[in-house]
């Protein structure tokens, strides 16, 4: 894909949807009685891998691909049936962490897997806690990643301390959490992403979160005896929104409008980083979809000013960072980023490619060991990026690119689809 200077964007658009939240609506779903019906849902590569994987568990799926609704036919806790190949999740982390909670309590045993990348991805940090629990996960290859062997047993509650603060970590935990003989909670350092306590809880079990003294979370739930279906409206996500509010900012001219973005304080970061930058950013018509936070919001082309993104903030904005140093580069000062050592094992190792890809666009940033430094206010130049097949990489270099002199070429720019298939087309909407 081959990219050029933009000097002006303006309009509306609508980011899809919510990426986390669609994931869990069709694994809740399976797992309860009777017909969920999801509107908004992304179409993504990484969420059509979930459907994929409850529909070789037995779970009827009807997915109207042009109203973006899907229709999942639950078979309750204690009705899904052992697939009969191996279960691929393709690229998403989510699927692979979140499906191994539930698979860890079935009567029967899952060969799941997925991609290259995923393959590479840790899943020792689910491996040990729901070992803790009672469940039987083998690690095909002794490296601690997928193909994992998963044999349902029995499980019981733990009290689980994650060394990190992972919503997938603690969504798998939660999950087996829901067939243990006794409650689970898992404590975690700060508070990550909390579409699991907030939609189970509306799928009807007994799930509860508390800020401890320490600044710690801890989210404890109950077995549960069933859960139930839902109306589920997937509000837009903020983590596509974050590329189109880069782009109103760097802008030279106009004004962009986002309707319908999910503002959930545990994923707004990047709206208070951006604040703290200087940006020009209304949020208006806030409201409650189910229950969830959104807001449209309007971005006007501003100034930026470097700031420093640490501590509890990171899990607010962890899938952000990438955009975010996209933006420090254009930004007047010098950005420091810590504690984002998450960034090393995500779909790429975010630290290191996103260095990577600007400093060949001309930026002055450099890696450090849980986050980078940048000294923004260097213009940036065309280069050939390699998206090292991560969509967040090759969105950011998007971003970077119309905002650079000369032809910036993104190889490998189609994982884009992996969370939002309309990419381009959106940008292209907001250039004429
Ligand atoms: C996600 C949690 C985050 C995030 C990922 C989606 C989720 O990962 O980076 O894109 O849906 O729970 P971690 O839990 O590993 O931080």
């Amino acid at each position: 894909m081959k990219l050029q200077k933009i000097h002006r964007l303006n309009g509306e658009i609508t980011v899809p949807g919510d990426k986390s939240i669609s994931h869990r609506s069709v694994m809740f779903a399976a797992l309860a009685k009777g017909t969920t019906v999801v509107h908004n849902f992304l179409q993504g590569a990484d969420c059509l891998s979930s459907i994929a994987c409850f529909e070789s568990l037995g779970v009827p799926v009807e997915n109207d691909t042009a109203a973006n609704t899907v229709r999942i036919h639950g078979r309750g806790l204690y009705g899904l049936k052992a697939p009969k190949s191996v279960l691929d999740a393709g690229n998403s982390g989510t699927t692979t962490r979140l499906i191994s909670g539930i698979l860890s309590a079935q009567p029967f045993t899952t060969i799941l897997t997925g991609d290259a990348s995923i393959q590479k991805r840790p899943m020792a940090r689910i491996i040990t806690p729901l070992s803790m629990m009672g469940a039987h996960i083998e690690s095909q290859n002794h490296n601690g990643c997928a193909p994992l062997i998963i044999t349902g047993a029995p499980l019981h509650g733990i009290a689980y301390r994650s060394p990190v603060a992972s919503a997938q970590v603690k969504s798998a935990v939660l999950l087996a959490g829901l067939y243990a003989d006794s409650p689970t909670s898992v404590l975690e350092p700060a508070l990550s992403r909390n579409h699991t306590e907030l939609m189970l809880s509306a799928f009807g079990a007994d799930i509860s979160s508390t800020k401890n003294d320490d600044g710690s979370f801890t989210a404890s739930i109950k077995p549960a005896h069933e859960l139930f279906a839902q109306e589920i409206c997937v509000p837009g996500d903020i983590s596509s929104a974050a590329y189109f509010i880069a782009a109103g900012l760097l802008a030279e001219h106009g004004s962009i409008t986002i309707k319908n973005v999910g503002i959930n304080p545990t994923r707004d970061g990047i709206l208070r980083v951006c604040d703290a930058m200087g940006a020009n950013i209304r949020r208006e018509n806030i409201r409650t979809e189910g229950s969830e936070l959104t807001a449209d919001l309007t971005i006007t082309a501003s100034a930026l000013k470097g700031t420093v993104i640490e501590g509890e903030l990171i899990p607010t904005l962890i899938d952000e960072i990438p955009i975010i140093a996209v933006l420090a580069c254009f930004a007047d000062g010098t950005t420091v980023i810590r504690d984002a050592q998450e960034l090393k094992v995500k779909e790429s190792n975010r630290i290191d490619v996103m260095v990577q890809v600007l400093s060949s666009m001309g930026a002055d940033i450099e890696a450090t060991d849980d986050g980078m430094i940048i000294h923004g206010g260097k213009p940036l130049h065309g280069a050939v990026i390699d998206s090292h097949y991560d969509h967040r990489v090759a969105m950011s270099a998007a971003i970077a690119a119309i905002n650079s002199d000369g032809i910036t070429d993104i190889q490998g720019a189609d994982c884009i689809r992996i969370s939002y298939p309309a990419f381009f087309d959106d940008l292209h909407r907001l250039c004429v």
